[in-house]
């Protein structure tokens, strides 16, 4: 939570991965507090309540394109991988708000950016064996991370490039969170592109896989319990109805729905840790713990601990009501204090809005032999990818 405790050196790895400059100095991986500070000021704007509010919009458009796409599954009666699509249509609202670019993932199969994403974030769990430069088998998958990086970092060059010219040329633009990394970059007495692709980087990754994995993870969740499903579903229908759009103000009256979001994020965090380095000795507990160590926290191993969850391995979103005793820094999905997530808000009224559609609309069974585990991708997300059959509801 203290500021004097900077970033543990990890965060350099992510600096570079493969030789190839990935998430740099942005947002997520800045260890300069100063510097951090100064970017995390100026983006604060773009994820302002009043902003977020006027996403909705967007918002209700992109993830209508997805149900639009579940209608023709459920009809045609196929398996659907939910991970695939919910990974796509958050990709989708990503681009299109932070950086006003249609990418249309949801509808292009030969999209390369999933893949690249993947394969970027893959290369972070690579990295963390030293000896794979030297094992020939893994040739071709360094390779093929250097090149998904430099396509990221390539696509985040056009676009800034794009809005430098639309600003010099006087066209109005959005105060999205392009706007905010071009008045960031100006303000750098270095004033350096490389920046701000790596928060074009930082955002496009960060703003996207971790939401979509705790949807599938939600989804999952849900399909195994059949009595949670109903009341989240009862929630549903008689805050939306049949409604098309959901307004910003249902978002609050939808207070079970957030609660099932706590506790997947309980169960599975996609970003389960954070590290520092101990700029000072410290004493936890009786046990002085010297300066200059990393500390790693893990919010899936509390999230599952006896000791602060009672039965920590059922899933029940009851320990989120209102009346419930609330986390004692036990709970941090997104993090605490000033280098927790900047997108929390943003995060949450977009799954908000995907899991209100799809309850309103859908009844989804998992495939026979659904296995439940978590797959370490950099971020966490179902390994099955969260196969299933749906059906219209009957009743909305
Ligand atoms: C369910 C969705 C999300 C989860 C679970 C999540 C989780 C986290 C966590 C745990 C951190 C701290 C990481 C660390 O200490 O290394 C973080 C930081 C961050 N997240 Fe998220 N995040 C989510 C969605 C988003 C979204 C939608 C955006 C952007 C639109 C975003 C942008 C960021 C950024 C830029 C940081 C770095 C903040 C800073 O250091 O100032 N995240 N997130």
């Amino acid at each position: 939570m203290s500021t004097k405790h900077p970033k543990d050196k990890f965060y350099e790895q992510i600096f570079k991965v493969f030789g190839v400059r990935f998430m740099g100095n942005g947002l997520l991986t800045d260890r300069n507090y100063d510097h951090w500070h100064k970017q995390r000021r100026i983006m604060d704007p773009a994820f302002s309540r009043p902003y977020l509010m006027g996403l909705m919009g967007t918002f209700n458009e992109k993830v209508e394109e997805l149900m639009e796409q579940l209608n023709e599954i459920a009809d045609k009666k196929t398996e659907v991988n939910m991970h695939t699509l919910l990974n796509r249509m958050t990709l989708d609202v990503i681009a299109k708000v932070a950086f006003d670019m249609d990418l249309n993932a949801l509808h292009d199969d030969q999209t390369p950016f999933p893949r690249a994403i993947l394969m970027a974030m893959k290369g972070l769990v690579e990295i963390r064996n030293p000896l794979v430069y030297f094992m020939p088998s893994k040739k071709k998958m360094i390779q093929e991370v250097r090149d998904s990086i430099h396509l990221l970092r390539k696509t985040g060059k056009e676009c800034i490039e794009r809005r430098q010219k639309m600003v010099q040329d006087g066209v109005e633009v959005p105060t999205d969170i392009l706007t905010q990394i071009l008045r960031g970059a100006a303000l750098e007495e270095d004033y350096d592109i490389e920046i701000m692709i790596d928060n074009f980087v930082t955002f496009f990754i960060a703003g996207q896989e971790t939401t979509a994995n705790q949807l599938a993870f939600a989804v999952q969740e849900l399909s195994r319990h059949p009595k949670i499903l109903q009341k989240v579903q009862a929630e549903v229908d008689e805050v939306i109805g049949s409604r098309r759009d959901i307004e910003y103000d249902d978002l609050g009256k939808l207070q079970y729905l957030s609660q099932v979001l706590k506790e997947t994020l309980r169960l599975y965090p996609p970003a389960p840790g954070t590290s520092r380095l101990l700029e000072d000795d410290i004493l936890v507990e009786g046990v002085l713990i010297p300066k200059g160590t990393p500390v790693v926290v893990n919010t899936y191993v509390t999230g599952r601990m006896e000791q602060f969850f009672h039965d920590p391995l059922i899933f029940d979103p009851d320990r989120f009501s209102r009346d419930s005793p609330k986390p004692y820094f036990t709970y941090f999905p997104f993090s605490l204090g000033p280098r927790s997530c900047i997108g929390q808000v943003f995060a949450q009224m977009e799954a908000k809005v995907v899991m209100a559609k799809l309850l309103q609309r859908f009844e989804f069974q998992l495939v026979e032999g659904h296995t439940f585990k978590i797959q370490d991708t950099g971020t966490l997300r179902p390994m099955d990818g969260t196969r299933c059959h749906l059906r219209v509801r009957e009743k909305q």
